[in-house]
């Protein structure tokens, strides 16, 4: 059985591929209790959303702090955990949503917010693939993000259901017809990604001895920067930090020199400009440039370019962008030899308090 055969038979592999059933699935199935958590949105004069998540489901709620901040002028800040677990002093929701959002819902920490949440009278709501969860038991609203089991520790269609999910929220909010109707041909817009990245493989290869990166996106794709340096660090285990193109400028970018690896997330739409004038500044101080695009000219300036489908209205892009970037990671592991599908010292399920 060749090397590539053993990858394609992996969790994760086939789970990145089932994303765009996955994301199908949600559209299908989800969009009722959506619309009941947006008309209680509305009833409740909802000002602000505080959600809470960890990991990969925190990097979908900041792609909620853009979407319900651009499109429902809701302003969106992630929980403090902490103050409810550790320190006993939480906050006061006043008239929040608080959202959690969980593919396993399990995490102790999590559910302590909404615990606290329920006792102060906020409005409760969460997104996870386990409706039975505890996590779920102490919400107003549910909403199944319904990706199917996910085996790999690595979190894939998970978290693209995860921004569908917020997505489909923020077009319902504003009910906004033509947003949803972009929202539903995005399970296709992951398929002509997937069919796009057959030679991420071969490119992967190049970065073998890669020790360091940085991935920059800004705006909707802030969230994408994360999510891919998560999934670089899981499963590379390579040191990989996601900066906004902004914060970058202000000192970080002192660490870039001739061949330094830098990761540039820059889909069609108006942060465009921002990520080209990045690409060039990175260009001039000879890094190694790879770019998550749909633009031509953008990739052309690319070591190594990461072509995602075009026509995806920007708001979207998360979904497709964060899809090379697995593949890439995914890759990347298995020409290392590491295991993609449990990396070293990690579970499923990580519970914190
Ligand atoms: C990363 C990953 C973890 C989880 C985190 C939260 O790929 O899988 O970071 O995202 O442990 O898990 P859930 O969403 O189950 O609360």
């Amino acid at each position: 059985m060749s090397n590539q055969t053993t990858l394609a038979q992996s969790n994760i592999y086939r789970e990145i591929h089932e994303q765009p059933a996955a994301l199908r699935r949600l559209l299908e199935n989800s969009r009722g209790a959506a619309a009941e958590l947006a008309q209680a949105i509305h009833t409740r004069a909802v000002t602000h959303v505080v959600i809470a998540a960890r990991g990969t489901s925190d990097n979908a709620g900041r792609y909620a702090q853009y979407v319900l901040g651009a499109h429902n002028q809701l302003i969106v800040s992630l929980a403090t955990p902490s103050l409810f677990t550790i320190y006993a002093q939480p906050p006061q929701f006043h008239n929040a949503l608080v959202l959690g959002i969980s593919q396993s819902g399990k995490s102790p920490d999590i559910v302590a917010v909404m615990d606290e949440a329920q006792r102060q009278g906020a409005l409760t709501a969460v997104m996870t693939n386990a409706p039975d969860s505890p996590l779920a038991e102490q919400a107003d609203h549910v909403i199944d993000i319904a990706a199917g089991p996910e085996l790999a520790v690595a979190a894939t269609k998970s978290y693209t259901n995860e921004v569908a999910a917020i997505a489909l929220l923020s077009a319902l909010l504003s009910e906004d017809e033509k947003r949803l109707e972009e929202l539903d041909t995005m399970p296709q817009a992951v398929a002509r990604t997937l069919a796009a990245s057959e030679p991420i493989g071969q490119a992967a290869q190049r970065y073998c001895y890669m020790n360091r990166s940085v991935i920059i996106g800004r705006g909707f794709n802030y969230a994408t920067a994360f999510e891919l340096a998560l999934k670089m660090k899981e499963l590379t285990y390579t040191l990989v930090e996601p900066y906004s193109s902004a914060d970058f400028l202000h000192g970080p970018v002192a660490m870039v020199e001739a061949g330094f690896p830098v990761i540039t997330v820059a889909p069609s739409g108006v942060m465009q400009e921002k990520m080209q004038e990045f690409v060039a500044a990175a260009a001039r101080r000879n890094a190694e440039i790879l770019v998550i695009s749909d633009d031509d000219a953008l990739l052309s300036q690319a070591r190594t370019p990461l072509p995602i489908a075009p026509g995806v209205a920007e708001w979207l892009s998360p979904i497709t962008a964060i899809v090379p970037g697995q593949l890439f990671a995914m890759h990347l592991a298995h020409a290392r030899g590491y295991n993609v599908d449990a990396p070293r010292g990690l579970r499923k399920v990580t519970e914190t308090r």
